[in-house]
C-alpha cells in the first residue's frame, strides 16, 4: 500500500509517499520544507505566515513529486492536529481535495501519533508493543503507553512549558536563534552541567507529569544575578549544560518511574527533542541498565517535524480501515492522541 503523507502543523511544509507491507515501511520520497528562516525574525512561529507560505509552497510540492492523477497512491493521510489552527488547515483543506479528486481513501493523523511512528522508520527492528513512548517537542512533553496500533494511553504530561518550549525559552534568554533546542545543544557540549543546580519539576510527587517552567525562570534569575558574564563564553557553556542536565534528569527520572509502574516491551523516544543526543544516551544507558529493556529513538531526519512520520501513522491506521470522509474531517488545533 503506498500512502501519500502530508504535514503542515507548525512551521515545516512536508510530503511523503510511503510503501508497507505487513509490519515493514519504506520510505520513497520525503520532502521537508522548513520556513524556520522566515521565522526566526520574529523569534517563533508566526500562525498566519505558516499558513500562506504553505499555500505557496504544498501545491508545487505536490505537482513536482506526485502524478496530477494520483496514480501510484493508494490512500492519503495528513497532520490533523495538533497544531496551528491556520496552518493546519491548509494541509488538511488540500488532503480532503485531493481524496476527493482522486477518488482515495483519508486518514486524519494526530501530529503526536505521527511522531511515535517515526520509530518505525529505523533500519532496525521495529518497536515492541507495549511500549512507552517519552514524546518530546516544542508544544508537547507526554508519557504515552502504546498498547497496540492505534491504542494510546496519555499516562502523564507537562503541566506548564513543554521540555522543547524550554529549550527555546533558554536560547532566547541567551540571544541564541530560535530554534533553541539545538543551540543549547551545541553551547552545552563542554560545559559545566553541575556549576548550577537548577530545579527537577515535580520530581517530590508522585505520577508522571513534568514541569519545566521552574527550571526556565531559575536560569533567567541566574542570568539576571551575572549579567556581567553573558558573554562570557565559560558562563554561557555552564548555564547550557546545567540547564540541559536538569531537563534530561527529569525526563529519565519520570520514564523510569513508569516503566517500574507498567508492563511494557519498549521504550521509544519521539518528538523533535529527541534529537537531543544527550537525552538519548542517558536514556538510553539508565533504561538498559535499570530495566535491560532498549530505547529506540528515530532516525535524525525523522525526529523533526516531517510527513513521513504521519504517512507511517496514517498506514497502520489505513490497515485498520480507520477512515474518514472528506467531507467532515476537520482540522482540529487541540486533537488528543487518546
Ligand atoms: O517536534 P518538533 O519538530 O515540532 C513540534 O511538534 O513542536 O519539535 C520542535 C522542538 C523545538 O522546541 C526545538 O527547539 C526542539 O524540538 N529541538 C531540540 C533539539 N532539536 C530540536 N531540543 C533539544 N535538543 C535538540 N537537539
Ligand atoms: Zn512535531
Amino acid at each position: 500500500m503506498n500512502i501519500l503523507g502530508i504535514e503542515t502543523s507548525c512551521d515545516e511544509t512536508a510530503i511523503a509517499v510511503l510503501s508497507g507491507k505487513g509490519e515493514k515501511l519504506k520510505v520513497k520520497k520525503n520532502i521537508v520544507y522548513s520556513q524556520i528562516d522566515i521565522h526566526r525574525k520574529y523569534g517563533g512561529v508566526v500562525p498566519e505566515v505558516a499558513a500562506r507560505k504553505h499555500l505557496e509552497i504544498l501545491f508545487p510540492m505536490l505537482e513536482k513529486e506526485v502524478a496530477r492523477s494520483g496514480k501510484g497512491i493508494d490512500a492519503i493521510a495528513v497532520t490533523a492536529g495538533p497544531g496551528l489552527s491556520p496552518a493546519l488547515r491548509t494541509g488538511v483543506e488540500t488532503a480532503k481535495t485531493l481524496a476527493w479528486l482522486w477518488e482515495k481513501p483519508l486518514v486524519g493523523v494526530s501530529h503526536l501519533e505521527g511522531h511515535i511512528y517515526a520509530n518505525w522508520l529505523s533500519k532496525g527492528k521495529s518497536p515492541q508493543l507495549p511500549l512507552l513512548a517519552v514524546l518530546v517537542s516544542g508544544g508537547h512533553t507526554e508519557l504515552v503507553l502504546m498498547k497496540d496500533h492505534g491504542q494510546f494511553e496519555r499516562i502523564g504530561e507537562t503541566i506548564d512549558d513543554a521540555a522543547g518550549e524550554a529549550f527555546d525559552k533558554v536560547a532566547k534568554m541567551l540571544g541564541l536563534p530560535y530554534p533553541g533546542g539545538p543551540e543549547i545543544a551545541k553551547l552545552a557540549e563542554g560545559g559545566d552541567t553541575e556549576a548550577y543546580t537548577f530545579p527537577r519539576g515535580l520530581m517530590d510527587r508522585p505520577g508522571y507529569d513534568f514541569s519545566f517552567s521552574g527550571v526556565k525562570t531559575s536560569v533567567l534569575y541566574t542570568l539576571r544575578e551575572n549579567e556581567s558574564l553573558l558573554n562570557d563564553q565559560e558562563f554561557r557553556k555552564n548555564i547550557a549544560a546545567s540547564f540541559q542536565e536538569a531537563v534530561v534528569d527529569v525526563l529519565v527520572e519520570k520514564t523510569s518511574r513508569a516503566i517500574k509502574d507498567h508492563d511494557i516491551a519498549s521504550v521509544v523516544l519521539a518528538g523533535g527533542v529527541s534529537a537531543n543526543i544527550e537525552l538519548r544516551k542517558r536514556m538510553k544507558q539508565a533504561v538498559k541498565d535499570r530495566f535491560d529493556l532498549p530505547v529506540l529513538v528515530p532516525p535524525f531526519e525523522y525526529s523533526l517535524d516531517n510527513a513521513a512520520m504521519i504517512a507511517a501513522a496514517g498506514y497502520f491506521r489505513a490497515k485498520q480501515h480507520c477512515f474518514v470522509d472528506p467531507l467532515i474531517l476537520k482540522a482540529d488545533p487541540n486533537l488528543d492522541i487518546a
